[in-house]
């Protein structure tokens, strides 16, 4: 299948996750294609401030993933108005995913991927599965594999 993962990072945590998502995709025998968002500013105070200076096109995928740092209990402003200027997911299988400093998923990590989801759902994607990393904890690399391998069981 033809996978495209869209990540936005600031300081590479989500960036990482993506890429060993990346990894595990290929050695499915998926043919991935990994886009990274980037803003101007790099860290926008609000979505109205976004400017992106790439709008990767998710057209030609089957399957699309979006990997987002949380920012004030929302998916980072950058991926908010990147997926809001998506014209359609429809017939789209898609997984989210988002990564987190403080330790756990009602911090931020839980209305971050509802809201990624329902922006997604909004362009008629099929969300199948969704992930949350909370960096500073210990079982973080274990919480990473079980996210990945969720998420490439699409
Ligand atoms: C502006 C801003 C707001 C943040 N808000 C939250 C938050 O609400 N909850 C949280 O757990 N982490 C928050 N963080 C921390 C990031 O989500 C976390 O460090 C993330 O893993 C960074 O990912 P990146 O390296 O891919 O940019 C915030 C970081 C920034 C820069």
């Amino acid at each position: 299948m033809k996978v495209g993962i869209i990540v936005h990072s600031l300081t590479g945590h989500t960036l990482s996750v993506a890429n060993l998502l990346e990894d595990k995709l290929t050695a499915d025998g998926h043919q991935v294609v990994l886009e990274s968002l980037v803003s101007e500013p790099e860290q926008p105070s609000d979505i109205s401030k976004v400017n992106l200076q790439n709008i990767p096109d998710v057209s030609g995928y089957d399957a699309v993933f979006f990997g987002a740092p949380v920012w004030a209990f929302s998916p980072s402003s950058v991926m908010r108005a990147y997926l809001q200027q998506i014209p359609s997911l429809a017939e789209k299988r898609a997984g989210c995913f988002v990564t987190q400093a403080f330790p756990f998923a009602w911090m931020g990590g839980n209305s971050s991927i509802r809201i990624m989801k329902e922006l997604c759902e909004d362009k008629g994607a099929e969300v199948l599965h969704t992930g949350i990393i909370n960096w500073g904890r210990k079982k973080r690399d274990a919480t990473i594999a079980d996210v990945t391998e969720l998420l490439s069981s699409f």
